[in-house]
């Protein structure tokens, strides 16, 4: 009988020679320290990112490695070729299920609190949109938060009149934060006897703060609050472990730090709270019931009906199965290290540089995104001449009704401590030119 490794091996045969083609995933088995630079150059070397370019933008898109790319293009291939087979060897039911599982694993939660996802935005949605909230509950956001979090709360603001209450975690003197007390203080302020919901990012998107989740998730449970952490940056970044946060929802990306295909995420909802949270889009069963009426002979009670809304794309499943071989054949806590000692080598550089500000602390507080910003020098124009002298891409977040306005560097495993200096050098050359 044909098996699932047959049929890929048979695809292998198929596919035409192309730019990813080669070994699933050439890496030396040894010397993962953290600034063991030619071991991290060899990984660096899995990207297919024009060798020209400091790619330092992970956290608006992580660039898959070729062991993921090749992954897609069989699926595609595969599913083309032989439908049928394809679905009866690779894409099919148990994948999907081993594919939870590994996933469950990597992030450290159940195989039966996680739904695959296309992207962060679903699962906030779903965890926000999935509550049974009434007029005048309370749900609890900060102004740090993506719109990814934040709009589907303003969605139900407007749809369904329960109020929003934003937690102000900014710090208008631009200067990293050294300690959680005071976040605790401003979640403890705003928690109060209507909310609901506490909703806010484990990583900011804007300054890289790790925020104390574990700390807001016991007090928003000792008020009886159910908590949604927007997880787009941890997973692939950090060495996770999601039920030691003690969240009771986390919705994650796969196309970031994971280094899966775009159109890729999880949802997670702890088994307690699964039956406060309905599916948002659905059309699976309902009590067990099927469209007509009729019982169904085994209903599948696990968060895996988060996945029932309709065709699916066989490329993306497949991108995270390679996603997370390849992180495991690094190691996530090895990952994690590295991203941390290049994110660390890039705040010492900018401290040095006069002029920078770092909105990032360089503590237990961060981990690999870094904001800075260089006087007399607009985030938009710093970003441009970055790119257009330099070749280094980093993105700018600015929020300008809150007086906040940086760029943003993603230190992942395509850059290099070589890229880091380089963005150091050059932020340094700008601000001798502006003579600052
Ligand atoms: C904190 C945060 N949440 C959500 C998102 C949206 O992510 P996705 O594209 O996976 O929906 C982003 C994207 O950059 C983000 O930074």
């Amino acid at each position: 009988m044909s098996t699932r490794r047959d049929f890929l091996n048979q695809l292998g045969a198929g596919v035409a020679a192309s730019a990813v083609a080669g070994p699933a995933i050439a890496l030396p088995s040894s010397g993962r320290a953290p600034e063991e630079e030619s071991y991290w150059r060899h990984v660096a070397n899995e990207f297919v990112i024009d060798p020209g370019i400091a790619y330092l933008n992970t956290g608006t898109r992580g660039p898959s490695p070729r062991s993921v790319i090749r992954a897609q293009v069989d699926a595609i291939y595969g599913g083309d070729r032989d439908r049928l087979s394809y679905a009866n060897f690779v894409d099919n039911g148990d994948f999907r299920r081993g594919l939870r599982e590994r996933l469950a694993g990597f992030v450290g939660v159940k195989p039966t609190e996680i739904a695959i996802t296309n992207n962060t935005t679903e699962g906030m949605v779903f965890g926000t949109s999935g509550l049974d909230l009434r007029r005048g509950d309370e749900v609890v956001c900060t102004n740090h938060d993506h719109s990814s979090g934040g709009q589907p709360i303003n969605l139900r603001q407007a749809r369904d009149g329960i109020r929003t209450v934003m937690v102000d975690i900014n710090r208008t003197d631009r200067s990293p934060r050294h300690s959680a007390d005071d976040i605790l203080e401003a979640f403890d302020r705003a928690i109060g006897p209507k909310t609901r919901l506490v909703s806010f990012c484990h990583v900011n998107y804007t300054d890289g703060l790790v925020m104390p989740v574990k700390e807001i998730c016991e007090l928003a449970r000792s008020r009886g609050a159910l908590t949604l952490v927007d997880g787009a940056h941890p997973p692939g970044m950090m060495d996770l472990d999601i039920a030691a946060l003690g969240c009771d929802m986390y919705a994650g990306a796969g196309h970031k730090w994971m280094l899966a295909a775009m159109l890729t995420g999880f949802f997670v909802v702890r088994e307690d709270v699964q039956d406060r949270v309905w599916p948002t889009v659905y059309s699976g069963h309902i009590d067990g019931k099927n469209m007509l009426g009729g019982d169904l002979d085994d209903p599948d009670h696990s968060l895996a009906r988060f996945e029932s809304r309709g065709s699916r794309s066989s490329p993306a499943g497949a991108s995270i199965d390679a996603a997370l071989d390849f992180h495991e054949a690094i190691g996530p806590a090895a990952i994690e290290a590295r991203d941390r000692y290049l994110a660390a080598r890039l705040i010492d550089g900018l401290s040095g540089v006069p002029g920078v500000h770092l909105s990032t602390a360089s503590n237990e507080f961060s981990c690999a995104l870094v904001a800075f910003s260089l006087d007399g020098v607009e985030t938009k124009e710093m970003n441009d001449l970055l790119w257009d002298r330099h070749r280094i891409y980093v993105c700018n977040v600015t929020k300008p009704e809150m007086d906040f306005d940086v760029n943003r560097a993603s230190l992942h495993i395509m850059a290099t401590a070589d890229h880091v200096d380089r963005l150091v050098g050059a932020v340094a050359e700008i601000a001798r030119e502006r003579g600052v």
